[in-house]
């Protein structure tokens, strides 16, 4: 790649994880040392500049006549998040939040009281209580799979759960909020698919920093957000529904004009595809930042992307490791790029400021984020480092040193 080009406007192989050029492309990059992408990622200046003349469009055209003079830039969005998980981009439904796509997902499953959820003990904070109000409505039984002693689910022990409870829906998050475990999705879908199990996947922290196949999965349902480690906007996500799904019939609680036809005065017909999951409504500019980030995040390479962000984090781990006072609390086989530890002699809130007035951008985790995790390990509290591709060794080393430096103050 020569120095002053911008990373956007090269192939995929020039892009092959030139730091100083995809930095160059983020201007995030000149004002923080941003590690905490498991929040929200620098957006690339692709992404922004789709987003600011979308909406420069929308302020001279009208936002309807804007939507439909980009109605082929609009289209990418699916064809880019289907390429980004190996589906088709009639599979792919856009949502404003991680959080929005779950629920639409769960909504459309027609619980009935007695019905199990077989889920694991890592499975993300919201995901839990959604669980619970299920439970509190339907009366569905809530089960969670053991842990293995190496950290995650336990997958032969949550195959036989499948088996005795035959439970309507599993669920398992990829990359839970609070650690930096990396759960067997591909394994727990392995006996999901030989009992003919519905199967929804939580991937709201691994896609953009892992591969991520749907068919290797093998799940039915799976969510995501685009302002992680995609480096989308905020408020954009996304619901995949596998083509059986779609051909049983599921459609959400709450179905409205754009994902269903009202037929006749008493019937309605549930489009064909994932669009039944969406609304009318959509925020066309973060639509096409969406587009724009899953794009750049291909050129890149989401390959490359795995080796080098997991990389950096495994770095920051070995460095904080010998710091006194620091507890790494990441437990699991394999680790993704979320890192978290505790720090003996500190609150919470004033350590993170401390961070922060170094200008180095992280986040907390609390027990009621995670009461299986952080009941077995015995904290209330972790600090949560993120690192991700256009981070550099230097700013992982340096923020190493910052931590070591403020524990070995103590809370001053
Ligand atoms: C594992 C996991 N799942 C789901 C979510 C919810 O995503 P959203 O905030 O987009 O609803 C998060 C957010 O941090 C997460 O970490």
């Amino acid at each position: 790649m020569r120095e002053n080009d911008s990373a956007s406007e090269i192939g995929r192989e020039a892009l092959h994880l030139d730091v100083p050029a995809l930095r160059a492309d983020t201007p995030g990059c000149r004002q923080v040392i941003h590690f905490n992408n498991a929040g929200c990622g620098l957006l690339a200046a692709p992404v922004l500049d789709a987003m600011v003349g979308h909406l420069n469009l929308e302020a001279r055209m009208g936002g309807y006549e804007a939507s439909a003079a980009r109605a082929a830039e609009v289209r990418e969005f699916y064809t880019e998040t289907a390429a980004l998980i190996n589906t088709a981009p009639d599979n792919i439904a856009f949502a404003g939040s991680a959080t929005h796509a779950y629920a639409n997902a769960l909504s459309s499953i027609p619980f009935e009281p007695g019905d199990t959820i077989l889920t694991t003990r890592d499975d993300f904070v919201s995901n839990q209580i959604a669980f619970l109000s299920l439970r509190k409505r339907f009366g569905v039984r809530i089960v969670h799979a053991p842990d293995a002693p190496e950290g995650g689910a336990d997958v032969e022990a949550m195959a036989a759960l499948m088996r005795t409870h035959r439970p309507r829906l599993v669920s398992a998050t990829h990359v839970p909020t609070n650690s930096g475990l990396v759960s067997p999705v591909a394994d727990i879908g392995r006996h999901c698919r030989e009992l003919d199990l519905l199967y929804l996947v939580d991937a709201c922290q691994s896609v953009g920093q892992l591969v991520i196949d749907v068919e290797e999965i093998g799940c039915d349902l799976l969510t995501a957000t685009c302002r992680k480690f995609l480096r989308g906007p905020r408020g954009s996500g996304f619901l995949y529904v596998s083509d059986r799904v779609l051909r049983t019939g599921y459609e959400p609680l709450f179905i409205d004009m754009h994902g269903a036809r009202w037929t006749e005065p008493g019937g309605y017909e549930p489009v064909a595809t994932a669009a039944r999951f969406e609304e009318w409504e959509f925020p066309y500019a973060t639509v096409l930042g969406s587009a724009a980030a899953t794009r750049y995040a291909r050129r890149v390479g989401i390959e490359a992307i795995e080796q080098r962000t997991p990389a950096l984090a495994a770095r920051l781990r070995a460095r904080l490791e010998a710091v006194p006072g620091v507890r790494l609390l990441d437990r699991g086989p394999r680790l993704a790029a979320l890192v978290t530890f505790g720090v003996a002699g500190w609150q919470p809130v004033p350590f993170k400021a401390a961070l922060d007035a170094l200008g180095i951008n992280s986040a907390l985790s609390y027990r009621e984020f995670a009461q299986f995790d952080f009941g077995d390990k015995g904290v209330e509290w972790c600090l949560r480092l993120s690192p991700h591709y256009y981070n550099t060794e230097e700013e992982v080393d340096h923020v190493a040193e910052a931590v070591a430096d403020l524990t070995g103050r103590g809370r001053p």
